[in-house]
């Protein structure tokens, strides 16, 4: 149960203070009755606004195809990010939404956006090996040695104290290839291919844990069910 007023500010409808003229003005019913106490504690699944049940109260986990050229971060100084890509509403709840893992701006795919942080944390945990797909083409042919050395686990990353996870490739062509990596350290797939002295010129993420994007075009999402990643919920995370 929560305050009313709280409920509808946390939804992104209004702010706290807006919600008392709402009310006021009779734009929310609970149970049916018109509400006039922005105090009143209530079950999100009883409250009509404007008759209309409340915008997923229960939070929201969405499947987004990240276009080239959005930022995952909020920073508005970081430029035009996916978020708005969503509703005007959702973009002011609380919590807000935020991306499961980041994507950068020039690469493109499947990127999971969720308010559930719960569900951040644990997909994105090392700990929980959820195998994400890259595909990337290249600057120069691939050499045989690179699946033996992203194989095997002894790849450390400048800067960084600890190897990179084991990393699958496959070779797609001469300057094509898809990388499965179950962590995310920043800007991974590009610095593990730069220790090889190869640079990677396009990157787009196919798949993350049994997810993939399917016929979803650069910038449309879709809505996956919240218990989608339950522990007992299969084999997809
Ligand atoms: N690795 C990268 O280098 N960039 C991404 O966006 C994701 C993984």
């Amino acid at each position: 149960m929560r305050r009313l007023d709280q409920l509808l500010a946390n939804l992104g409808y209004c702010s706290r203070r807006e919600a008392r003229g709402w009310i006021e003005a009779g734009h929310v019913t609970v149970r049916g009755k018109v509400a006039d106490d922005v105090g009143q504690k209530v079950a999100a699944t009883d409250v009509r606004v404007e008759g209309e049940p409340l915008d997923h109260p229960e939070g929201v986990l969405l499947l987004v195809h990240k276009p080239l050229g959005l930022v995952c971060s909020h920073e508005e100084r970081e430029g035009p990010n996916v978020y708005s890509l969503l509703p005007e509403r959702w973009r002011r709840r609380n919590p807000v939404i935020t991306s499961i893992g980041r994507l950068d701006k020039e690469t493109s795919g499947l990127l999971l956006l969720t308010d559930q942080s719960e569900l951040v944390h644990r997909l994105t945990s090392p700990k929980h090996k959820v195998p994400k797909v890259y595909r990337a083409t290249v600057d120069r042919d691939l050499a045989a040695d690179l699946g033996p050395l992203f194989a095997a686990g002894t790849l450390i990353l400048e800067g960084e104290k600890a190897p990179c996870a084991p990393a699958a490739l496959r070779i797609l062509g001469a300057r094509e290839a898809e990388l499965t990596l179950t962590e995310g350290k920043y800007h991974q797939v590009r610095r593990m291919f730069a220790a090889a002295g190869t640079t990677v010129l396009t990157l787009h993420r196919a798949h993350f844990g049994g997810l993939e994007l399917g016929d979803l075009a650069p910038g449309q999402w879709r809505e996956l069910a919240l218990d989608h990643f339950a522990v007992d919920a299969g084999p997809s995370a």
